[in-house]
């Protein structure tokens, strides 16, 4: 999912170059927003973090870009193109390096597993959307 920051400053497009060539297919894309409880929902696990309500509020503070990816070892090689959560501490190249303000405003969100890819692309997608 692509961050409102990253879109917002129009890098929604080289974001989605990057993935591309990176060798990933887009089974599901589109442009959409989040309330500020949907991305409390989304992001529920985080629900006791210190940081959670600001990330619903910024998650809900403009338009976001979700998609479902497909590639063989997706998870983890989505993880190494993305970089480190934060920025400062991604490495050169990535995608949060190239496009990241900071922590919460991080450019991109990858899941975490195969399963939690799973859930999140339901989230967002009908199954019809998913080609
Ligand atoms: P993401 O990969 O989408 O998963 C949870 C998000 O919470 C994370 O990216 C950041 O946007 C945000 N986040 C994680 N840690 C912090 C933190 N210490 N302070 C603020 N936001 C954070």
């Amino acid at each position: 999912m692509i961050k409102p920051d990253a879109v917002k400053d129009g890098h929604s497009g080289a974001i989605i170059k990057m993935i591309e060539e990176a060798g990933f297919r887009i089974v599901a894309l589109k442009k959409t927003h989040l309330t500020a409880a949907r991305a409390g929902e989304f992001y529920a696990v985080h629900a006791e973090r210190p940081f959670y309500n600001d990330l619903c509020n910024y998650m809900s503070s403009g338009a976001i870009v979700p998609m479902i990816l497909e590639k063989e070892n997706a998870v983890a090689d989505f993880r190494t193109l993305i970089g480190a959560t934060n920025p400062a501490n991604a490495d050169e190249g990535t995608i949060r390096k190239l496009f990241a303000k900071s922590v919460e405003a991080n450019a991109i969100h990858g899941s975490d597993s195969d399963e939690n890819a799973g859930i999140e692309g339901n989230f967002f997608f009908a199954h019809t959307e998913q080609y």
